[in-house]
């Protein structure tokens, strides 16, 4: 009865706070619309509608030639890669205790984080295990300002939290909201956060829905590694992969495009001032999603302007 009572004032809880976050959000977002803007026509009629695309011809995608089965890779070796051992990261990764990480990624931490090695950043990496990747990071990252906080549901993953070191460990569940916002409350919003938890697509992809507007910086990286896990039992749990959610995302970075066609973003060219459009919150905070093997990389931003459509003299 009593512990009845106690789950409903949580839920009501989590509802007031759920409420008031978005309102907040909207709120921050309502004030930055110029409204003086001439708002798109609602039924733009050169914008291919979903209804309309159903109409279309069929025709197949990838032509199949591309998917006929070849036998990969023409050679077999044992070990990584030779560009992959003369990877300094993977030099500096091989020198510390309890890791285990797919050697291909070296290259692609490089290329991702490289930029941003000198800077001083707030690194969130879901999943400790033996603390390796914490160590990795702190000395891959040169900044001694630069603070690496590492979640996991495992209690004993508390013992590799070292604040004088710049490395700080909370423990708790990926997939929980409340547990998320307090480590966001701490030490947060995040310049990058690593997914290397569960990989759980359902785990992946509640992490990145709770994680990525309000625990992410607006010119912040979010990066979810072992992706090829959501073709594997037990990981896949959830009928869409953090793949097929990355796709979605894809499609609402084109969000715009989906609302008003091309007299819309060329308008001000004719004096005419720029449209106003309706497009989903997330269409704003993309910049770039990049696809490696077993890594997603979205990179946010708080898009301030709808592209623009120039012609020069003929
Ligand atoms: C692949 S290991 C992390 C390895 C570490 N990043 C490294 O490279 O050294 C995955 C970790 O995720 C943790 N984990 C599993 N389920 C989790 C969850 N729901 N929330 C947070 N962490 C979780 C596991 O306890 C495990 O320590």
């Amino acid at each position: 009865m009593i512990v009845d009572l106690l789950k409903d004032l949580v839920r009501a809880m989590g509802r007031y706070i759920r409420y008031h976050t978005t309102r907040i959000f909207n709120r921050k977002q309502e004030v930055r619309m110029d409204t003086s803007r001439r708002p798109a026509s609602p039924a733009d009629p050169a914008v291919a509608t979903p209804a309309l695309i159903e109409t279309l011809s069929n025709q197949p995608g990838l032509d199949a030639a591309y998917e006929r089965l070849v036998q990969w890779p023409p050679y077999r070796e044992n070990g990584p890669a030779q560009e992959v051992l003369s990877d300094s990261l993977y030099q500096m990764w091989t020198t510390l205790p309890r890791g285990h990480k797919w050697t291909h990624y070296f290259g692609i931490y490089q290329t991702v984080f490289g930029p941003h090695r000198t800077e001083p950043l707030r690194i969130l990496e879901i999943g400790v295990f033996g603390g390796s990747s914490l160590r990795l990071w702190k000395k891959y990252f040169s900044h001694a300002d630069t603070v690496i906080v590492g979640i996991d549901i495992e209690p004993e993953c508390i013992q590799f939290d070292a604040p004088a070191d710049g490395i700080r460990v909370r423990i708790g569940s990926q997939a929980d909201p409340t547990f998320l916002k307090s480590v966001v409350r701490e030490f947060g919003p995040f310049d990058l956060i690593i997914d290397d938890g569960s990989h759980h697509s359902s785990h992946m992809i509640a992490s990145f829905n709770h994680l990525y507007a309000e625990g992410l910086k607006d010119s912040g990286i979010y990066l979810a590694e072992d992706l090829h896990a959501n073709y594997w039992l037990p990981w896949r749990d959830s009928r869409r992969s953090f793949l097929d959610m990355c796709k979605e995302l894809m499609e609402h970075m084109h969000g715009h495009y989906q609302r008003a066609s091309l007299a819309a973003f060329k308008v001000g060219t004719s004096g005419q001032p720029m449209s106003v459009l309706e497009v989903p919150l997330i269409t704003t905070m993309i910049k770039e999603i990049r696809v490696f093997d077993s890594i997603a990389v979205i990179y946010k931003t708080r898009r301030e302007y709808i592209p623009y459509y120039l012609q020069t003299a003929d």
